[in-house]
């Protein structure tokens, strides 16, 4: 299925913040919820080994906090110590709900972090959920040379599969947005009038999750970009996988001179 780049509402620089929140909340609960990118902790600890024993996390686009409220006590579990995450996003509008219930491991950057030039200040292991999509060839792959240049792992990972299967699933957003509304935090009036009286956010939902399946990379795809990235610098690993009966796609890279054993790698 060919890749396409279509609009989404959820970057348009004009949304107001109030109206991305509906979209990043949303995505938030669900994460919480299915808590896909769970079975993929060891591969992502031992990534985190390679930045260093006493390394961080610097999390880019990360919205509404996306998977860090249950995978940080995670991760800490697996890490045996308690592992900085610090949050980061081109437009930190939303750290209030981002870290609302998270730990105090979890600190949120209050300035603007672009995922395309990130600061060689913010050192530490790089992790972008749900955010890849966004970017086009030219710049993802920028954005792992940029991780690579600072010598720094990468996880990438993403709640979407592009397939036509997963494109078809895409018309039951609406249904799931109507349903989980009352579970999302923080409690709004505006969320419940423009879900349930209105229905903007099940429409911008909607259309965002169906642009977002047509703009995920392939595993494939991304494993090119890592090695168009890193040479043979870095060792890759993609794979895409169902957990909970939702989809996910990932690619997760750290320096080949430090690579350990640790399944199929590109
Ligand atoms: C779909 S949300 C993902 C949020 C979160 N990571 C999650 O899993 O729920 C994408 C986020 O990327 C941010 N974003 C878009 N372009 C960006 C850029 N160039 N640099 C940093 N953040 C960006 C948006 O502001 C938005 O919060």
């Amino acid at each position: 299925m060919k890749r396409r780049h279509l609009f989404e509402f959820n970057e348009a620089v004009w949304m107001p913040s109030s109206l991305r929140a509906l979209v990043t909340d949303y995505l938030r609960t669900l994460i919480d919820l299915i808590e896909p990118f769970s079975p993929q902790l060891p591969l992502i600890a031992q990534a985190l080994r390679r930045a260093g024993e006493a390394a961080g996390v610097v999390d880019l686009c990360s919205g509404g906090g996306g998977p860090w409220r249950h995978l940080s006590p995670q991760l800490n579990r697996l890490a045996g110590r308690v592992v900085p995450v610090l949050l980061t996003d081109k437009y930190p509008g939303q750290a209030a709900s981002a870290l609302r219930g998270a730990s105090s491991a979890v600190v949120w950057c209050l300035t603007p972090v672009d995922a395309t030039a990130v600061p060689g200040s913010l050192q530490g292991m790089r992790t972008l959920f749900d955010g890849f999509h966004h970017f086009t060839p030219t710049v993802a792959t920028g954005i792992l040379r940029n991780a690579v240049d600072d010598g720094a792992p990468i996880v990438v990972m993403e709640l979407l599969r592009r397939s036509y299967a997963d494109l078809l699933a895409v018309l039951f957003t609406p249904v799931l947005v109507w349903g989980l509304t009352p579970w999302i935090r923080p409690f709004s009036w505006t969320r419940l009038a423009l879900t349930y009286v209105l229905p903007v956010a099940p429409l911008i939902i909607f259309w965002d999750t169906l642009v977002s399946v047509l703009r995920c990379y392939t595993p494939t795809e991304l494993r090119r970009m890592g090695q168009v990235a890193a040479g043979n610098r870095y060792v890759w690993f993609a794979d895409t996988y169902r957990y909970r009966g939702a989809p996910v796609t990932f690619l997760i890279g750290y320096p080949r001179d430090s690579a350990g054993a640790g399944g199929a790698a590109g």
